[in-house]
């Protein structure tokens, strides 16, 4: 039994102000959420407001993205020692974004999980296709690339604190989500990989999160496919309500 997992991925949206505002609204909307791990990724500047205010709270606290030095000369980048002094638990690697805007490859990806892993940060990584690459029939190709790059030298152990999210970049923003069949076969797919790299019990416990145009009402379909293990969320997780209730979402 995989706890599901429910995180907002908050991009750069959100002063320290308004971040502080809305965890403390969530709160209590989602105090009673036992079910699933609720996690939020504030900007870097929002951090370390943010893990004092949901102290005590159900709450975690992802940063956006991680270098692999302790420290050094790279201007703009953050190191996983500074966001466990911030009060991190998570961070979010590989996202499409970064990997568009800022020039990341599985080899980075590889890198930087490493890195989190060996100062005890967990992991969210990201994959996916893009929009050619999907109509062109190459989903499980780019998976595997990604899979084999980004992993690539970890033991069972360490892959195992990894949590995974399948975004399909053509879904990223675009309110065209992936249907739920659509996103279980990716996973699937994924987690076959994982089972012939790390073995049956690795695989059978990784959370696969989907992402792309996750919304209130979208996201009963996804949780009911027993292949989608959460959600990792962008626009809908920017309100306190509608991200409460992706968290709470409708159960069997
Ligand atoms: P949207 O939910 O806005 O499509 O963003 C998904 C995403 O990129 C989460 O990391």
């Amino acid at each position: 039994m995989r706890t599901p997992v429910i995180a907002g991925n908050w991009k750069m949206y959100k002063t320290i102000a308004e971040a502080v505002d809305f965890v403390t609204k969530l709160k209590p909307l989602v105090a009673a959420a036992a079910h699933c791990e609720v996690i939020v990724a504030p900007p870097f500047t929002a951090l370390r407001a943010v893990t004092e205010a949901v102290k005590g709270s159900n709450i975690a606290v992802a940063a956006q993205d991680v270098h692999w030095d302790k420290e050094g000369a790279h201007t703009g980048d953050i190191s996983p020692v500074m966001l466990l002094e911030a009060g991190c638990t998570h961070v979010i690697i590989g996202h499409s974004e970064r990997r568009t805007d800022h020039g990341e490859t599985d080899e980075s990806v590889n890198r930087k999980v490493k890195a989190a892993l060996a100062r005890g940060l967990l992991p969210i990584v990201c994959v996916g296709e893009r929009l050619a690459e999907r109509e062109a029939g190459k989903t499980e190709e780019v998976l595997k690339r990604q899979f084999q790059g980004g992993f690539a030298g970890l033991t069972p152990e360490e892959f195992s604190r990894i949590i995974v999210a399948y975004e399909p970049v053509w879904a990223i923003g675009t309110g065209r989500t992936a249907t739920p069949e659509m996103a279980a076969e990716s996973h699937r797919y994924f987690r076959g990989l994982v089972r012939g790299q790390f073995g049956e019990a690795v695989a059978g416990a990784l959370r696969i999160l989907y992402g792309g145009s996750v919304k209130p009402d979208n996201v009963a379909g996804l949780m009911a496919q027993e292949e989608i293990d959460g959600a990792l969320v962008g626009g809908a997780s920017l309100k306190p309500d509608s991200f409460a209730a992706l968290v709470n979402y409708p159960r069997a």
